[in-house]
Order: structure tokens, then sequence, then C-alpha cells
């Protein structure tokens, strides 16, 4: 009877932890949702709007970091999310440490085959957690992350990233992450 008890505690303690990290992952991809669709929507509208990519890159460079501000606004305090990559191309991107460790292993997992968009990672550091979410390169992000910019619009994004790192991608490639941080007491 003791035995069973002891079992069924630990069982329930265990149960409890994981229900918690699924808690704070599943918080965390609410917040990478916000961000992706939120960049992804007004992309797509400017790609439509002006298929040469000229408009949506006028967009991006001059708005990216403001929905990003916009959107973390609309988080609680203790919650963060942003974008960033190895190849970066905006200095407000610049990853950290861990987020080039992370990103070595989505560019591993996609070496050895194991890669899927879906594999998000969680890392924790005390009371800080982050969860990341794998962005792959698609046929429209080549306009401007691609091997065959046209010269009009890469003449503006080296007007406007001198360093930018982001280019030559192929399609499949990874090409970065959404994280979101979270701090939990
Ligand atoms: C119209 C041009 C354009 C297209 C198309 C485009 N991007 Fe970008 N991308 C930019 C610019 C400009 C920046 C830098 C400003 C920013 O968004 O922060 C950027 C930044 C990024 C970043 C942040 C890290 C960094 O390099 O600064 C990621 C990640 C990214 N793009 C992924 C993608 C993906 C994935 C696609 C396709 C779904 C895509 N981009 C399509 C222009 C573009």
């Amino acid at each position: 009877m003791k035995k069973t008890s002891l079992v069924l505690v630990s069982l329930l303690t265990v149960n409890y932890l994981q229900a918690d990290n699924i808690e704070i992952k599943q918080e965390g991809m609410k917040y990478i949702k916000m961000l992706g669709s939120e960049l992804k929507q007004n992309l797509q509208a400017k790609m439509k709007e002006d298929p040469s990519g000229e408009n949506a890159l006028g967009f991006c460079i001059g708005a990216a970091d403001n929905i990003t501000t916009e959107v973390n606004k609309k988080l609680p305090p203790y919650a963060s999310v942003r974008r960033t990559a190895i190849k970066y191309r905006s200095q407000s991107n610049k990853p950290d440490a861990k987020d080039i460790e992370v990103m070595n292993t989505y560019i591993e997992k996609l070496k050895n085959k194991t890669f899927s968009p879906k594999s998000i990672v969680m890392t924790q550091d005390g009371n800080t957690y982050r969860i990341y979410k794998p962005l792959v390169a698609k046929g429209v992000c080549l306009k401007c992350h691609g091997e065959n910019i046209s010269d009009k619009l890469k003449l503006i994004i080296t007007k406007a990233y001198p360093n930018d790192l982001a280019i030559n991608f192929k399609e499949g490639d990874f090409r970065g992450v959404i994280v979101a941080e979270i701090k939990k007491d």
C-alpha cells in the first residue's frame, strides 16, 4: 500500500512538471504565431500588390522592427518574441550564443534529414525559457534572400544593410528562427 502511494505521488509529480513545461511551450508558440502571422500577412499583401518585391522590401525595411515592437507590447511583461538567424540581415536581429547553438542543431538536422519545420526546441536557464520555431527558405523568400536577387532589389538591400548576410539561400535551406522568451518564477 505504502509503495503504491509512493509510485502514485512520483507519477503525479512527473506529470505536473511535464504539464507545466507544455504550458510554457504552448504559451511561447502563441507569441511566435502572433509575430509570425503578422509579418506573413503584411509580406503577402505587399507581394501581391507588387510582385517585383520592391514594395514588400520597402515595407520590411521600414516596418519589421515596428511590427515586432507592437506585438511585444501585447505580451505579458514576462514574455518577449523576436526573429533571428545565423546569416542575418538586420543588426536588430543579431543572434546570441544560445540562439546560435540552437540554430546549429537545426542545420545538423537538415543535413541528417531528421529536420521537421515542426521541431520546436525549448531551452531552460533558471526561470527563463526559450521556445524556438525554425523557418525554412521558401520560393517566395528567395526574391530577397536568394541567389538571383534583382539588381534593383539588391541595390536597396545593400544600401539599407551594408553588412547583409541573408543572401544566397536556396529553397529548403534553414533561414532562421522565431524565438519566444518567457520568465517564470
Ligand atoms: C521583399 C523582400 C523580402 C522577402 C520576400 C522576405 N524577406 Fe526576410 N527579410 C527582408 C528584410 C528587408 C529583412 C530585414 C528587416 C527585418 O525584417 O527585420 C528580413 C529579415 C528576415 C529575418 C530576420 C533575420 C534577419 O536576417 O534579419 C528572417 C528570419 C527572414 N527575413 C525570413 C524570411 C523568410 C522565411 C521569408 C519567406 C517566407 C522572407 N524572409 C521573405 C526582406 C524579405
